[in-house]
């Protein structure tokens, strides 16, 4: 069995540039999350708006990855008008029965992360065993510190560590409850 895969879907870029300095770190597969029919502008900030709130699940591109062939799976979004972006999602709701290991990532102006990864556990059934939260302004800073962190929590992955700008170091409660 393969070791990891990072899967992950992003608008700007801001998610996929963690999420290959995630899969330099662990040597991990990457596969990206893409809708079938992006939309840019104004208009597609208003599409994902909609899609977000509504908790819509937008049809997906097919993946080249097949996730249930690796021991663990980290799965990285962008937040949405404080909600899980619409293709993540989407990715989740098709993966309810990931047997392996999970950890969650998220990028955001500056709040949301703590209902976002909320969303992703209740969606798979299953806690994560780590969560990383960065801000953009902590991104365009430099975050090598805290993906350590967060890779580091990942290897020993015995208690639920959260790892992000709200909340550093060992949580006492599981990484998925809302903050
Ligand atoms: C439609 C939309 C809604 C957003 N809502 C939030 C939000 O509620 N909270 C927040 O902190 N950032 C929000 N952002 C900012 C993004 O989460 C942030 O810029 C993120 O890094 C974008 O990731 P990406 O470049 O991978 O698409 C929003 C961005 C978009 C496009």
């Amino acid at each position: 069995m393969k070791k990891t895969l990072i899967v992950y879907h992003s608008r700007t870029g801001n998610t996929r540039h963690v999420a290959q300095a995630l899969a330099r770190r662990l040597d991990a597969d990457l596969d990206e999350i893409r809708i079938v029919q992006p939309m840019g502008g104004a208009l597609g900030y208003a599409a994902c708006a909609i899609e977000a709130i509504a908790g819509l699940t937008p049809a997906l591109r097919p993946m080249r990855r097949d996730p249930t062939a690796y021991e663990r799976v980290v799965i990285g979004t962008p937040v949405w008008f404080w909600n899980l972006s619409s293709p993540v999602r989407s990715w989740l709701a098709r993966h309810r029965r990931l047997r392996g290991r999970v950890a969650f990532f998220c990028t955001m102006g500056g709040s949301g992360a703590q209902r976002v990864f909320a969303a992703m556990a209740e969606l798979l059934r299953k806690q994560p065993v780590a969560t990383l939260a960065l801000t953009d302004a902590q991104i365009e800073a430099g975050f090598d510190d805290r993906l350590a962190a967060f890779v580091q929590s990942l290897q020993t992955p015995r208690r639920v560590v959260r790892v992000g700008s709200a909340t550093r170091g060992r949580a006492s409660k599981p990484a998925g409850a809302a903050a």
